[in-house]
């Protein structure tokens, strides 16, 4: 049995005054609530993870450096993520896959180091639209999956999510057959790879436009396990009937 988990991403969204925002979360959260998991700018962790403290919301953060320490100017390593008392970290996102040109090479890298720190990985895989009109989207999905996950991945340290980039804050939804279609294959490659019992047990969210109209059916699929939410996890209103959806 898989967990269900509503993650957020605020990506670089909100200052201090959004903390607000989880208390307000934790209080609408439904009676037995899936995982939560929010991934706010690193420089809230700190005070995200108290804001959560003896609440059932986990705090992730968006991106980690591949090394633990260093001379890397601008960037956080998985030790200071864990030391804020966060347990997640988005992965190749396709922002960053984009604006910092990340490859699965580093994807793979970052999520060794983020489980040495004791984090759960979250990884992010999807198609361009020009990839999807060219037929290519599941050759990249493969690929992606194939070169981000290392071949130690467990259902314990790594969450996956598909989030086709043209659906990302775009308010496009991929079909339900379109979702059930790359959830499927997903799940086939990772029990092809990885085994029966870990490919069945790997978690599985879908990302792109998730709102609360949306939610109860994309989490009605079979191979979908969750969502990762962007703009609809920024405020506790938008985001507490979503994660009711999956509860
Ligand atoms: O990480 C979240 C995704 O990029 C989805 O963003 O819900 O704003 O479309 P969105």
């Amino acid at each position: 049995m898989r967990p269900k988990i509503a993650a957020g991403n605020w990506k670089m969204n909100g200052t201090a005054a959004a903390l607000c925002e989880l208390d307000a979360l934790s209080r609408a959260l439904p009676e037995n609530p899936p995982q939560v998991v929010i991934c706010p700018p690193s420089p809230l962790l700190f005070r995200a993870t108290d804001a959560v403290h003896g609440c059932p919301i986990q705090i992730g953060a968006q991106d980690c450096h591949t090394e633990e320490a260093g001379a890397f100017t601008g960037d956080i390593s998985a030790t200071m993520i864990a030391d804020t008392g966060a347990t997640h970290v988005i992965l190749g996102h396709s922002e960053r896959r984009d604006t910092h040109c990340e490859t699965d090479a580093d994807v793979q890298a970052k999520a060794r180091t983020a489980w040495t720190s004791g984090l759960t990985a979250i990884i992010c895989i999807g198609e361009s639209n020009a990839q999807r009109e060219a037929g290519e989207t599941l050759d990249i999905i493969g690929a992606q999956l194939d070169g981000s996950l290392p071949d130690d991945v467990t259902a314990d340290n790594t969450v996956i999510a598909y989030e086709p980039i043209w659906a990302i804050g775009t308010g496009k939804v991929p079909s339900i057959a379109q979702i059930t279609e790359v959830h499927d294959f997903i799940r086939s490659r990772l029990t092809t790879r990885f085994g029966t019992e870990i490919g069945n047990a790997l978690p599985l969210l879908y990302g792109g436009s998730v709102k609360a109209s949306n939610a109860t059916e994309i989490f009605a699929v079979e191979n979908v396990d969750g969502a990762l939410v962007g703009g609809a996890s920024l405020k506790a209103d938008d985001f507490a009937p979503i994660v009711a959806a999956l509860a």
